[in-house]
């Protein structure tokens, strides 16, 4: 109950407030900062995938600024010899505005990174995104086969549907690659589950559908459980290494993070980054209030 009514007013916390539970989670303001944490992330056998940080603009001046930031960063990335791979979220680009403005722009950014043969991920935002998102991923995976991926909820009611939709574009030529992960955004009942034991199941389901298929699978948590479930899905399936990919948020869970590095699994963290760091942290916050409760606690109980 409590919880609740910390997450209700999460979005209406002072942002000196909100940074003090940040600073942790984002890796720096400027892209200097991304790459030094990228680096030494490269050094402890973990790859990156980079995020700059924003979402739902309000106008396309701002999309075209980010296309252009997403440019550079590439440039500054690839010339920095980062091991790692871009992810983006299509609202910061325009999606809600105008999507054939937003497919020219990501269009745009994932040339670049095919260019040098990186990959650049879509990652999927609320469910009013969906649709959109998974149309725009299916115009750019047709020009570009291999280096471009999406992001599966498991939350989400429909995730399994859509995976068999999108089955028929899963070839040897252009294989599929997602990350699957819960799912953080706060969704209707209707739309997604809600009870967390049945998101860790449906989350398993689908992992295990995908590793069948044969499709590269980016496994998205820091759930002791559904690691655990992952790796023996792993084994029942005889999975290459070169086949999936543990990923991480950065800051979060790092002992996890070390113990599968370990065992000889690949990981990325996933790295973002920049001025627009106040969306991103108040979405964390409110997934889970028990940080906002420790972060009042620290503040106000001296
Ligand atoms: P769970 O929430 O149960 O967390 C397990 C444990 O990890 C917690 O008990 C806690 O100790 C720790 N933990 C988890 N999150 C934490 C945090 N923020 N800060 C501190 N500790 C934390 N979602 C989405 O809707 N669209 C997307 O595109 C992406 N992309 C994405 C990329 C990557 C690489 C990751 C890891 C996650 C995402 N997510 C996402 C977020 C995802 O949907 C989910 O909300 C979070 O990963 C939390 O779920 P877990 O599976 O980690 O379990």
């Amino acid at each position: 109950m409590i919880n609740k009514a910390i997450a209700s007013v999460v979005p209406y916390f002072p942002k000196k407030f909100v940074w003090v539970f940040s600073k942790k989670y984002i890796a720096g303001e400027t892209i200097e900062e991304a790459i030094t944490a990228s680096k030494s992330l490269n050094e402890h056998g973990v790859m990156v995938t980079i995020d700059l940080l924003g979402e739902f603009i309000t106008n396309l001046s701002q999309a075209t600024k980010n296309r252009d930031q997403y440019l550079h960063i590439i440039g500054a990335f690839e010339n920095a010899n980062i091991k790692g791979n871009y992810s983006l979220k299509p609202t910061s680009f325009g999606l809600l505005l105008d999507p054939e403005k937003c497919y020219q722009n990501i269009r745009t950014i994932v040339e670049l990174a095919a260019r040098h043969n990186s990959f650049v991920r879509i990652d999927m935002e609320d469910s009013e995104c969906v649709d959109l998102e998974l149309t725009l991923y299916k115009r750019l995976k047709h020009e570009f086969p291999k280096t471009v991926g999406l992001v599966l909820q498991a939350y989400l009611h429909r995730t399994s549907k859509d995976i068999d939709d999108l089955m028929h574009l899963h070839t040897p030529d252009s294989p599929l690659n997602f990350r699957l992960c819960k799912g953080i955004y706060v969704e209707p009942e209707k739309i997604a589950i809600k009870d967390p034991k049945k998101i860790n199941e449906n989350y398993l389901k689908l992992l295990e559908k995908l590793l069948f298929k044969g499709v590269y699978v980016g496994i998205a948590t820091h759930d002791k459980a559904l690691v655990k479930g992952a790796l023996e899905l792993i084994k029942k399936y005889n999975v290459p290494k070169d086949m999936y990919e543990f990923q991480m948020l950065y800051g979060v869970t790092p002992e996890l993070r070390n113990s599968i590095v370990g065992d000889g699994h690949e990981m990325r963290v996933y790295v973002p980054y920049g001025k627009d760091w106040f969306g991103y942290s108040t979405r964390r916050l409110k997934e889970n209030p028990k940080m906002a409760q420790h972060i009042i606690k620290s503040i106000f109980v001296k």
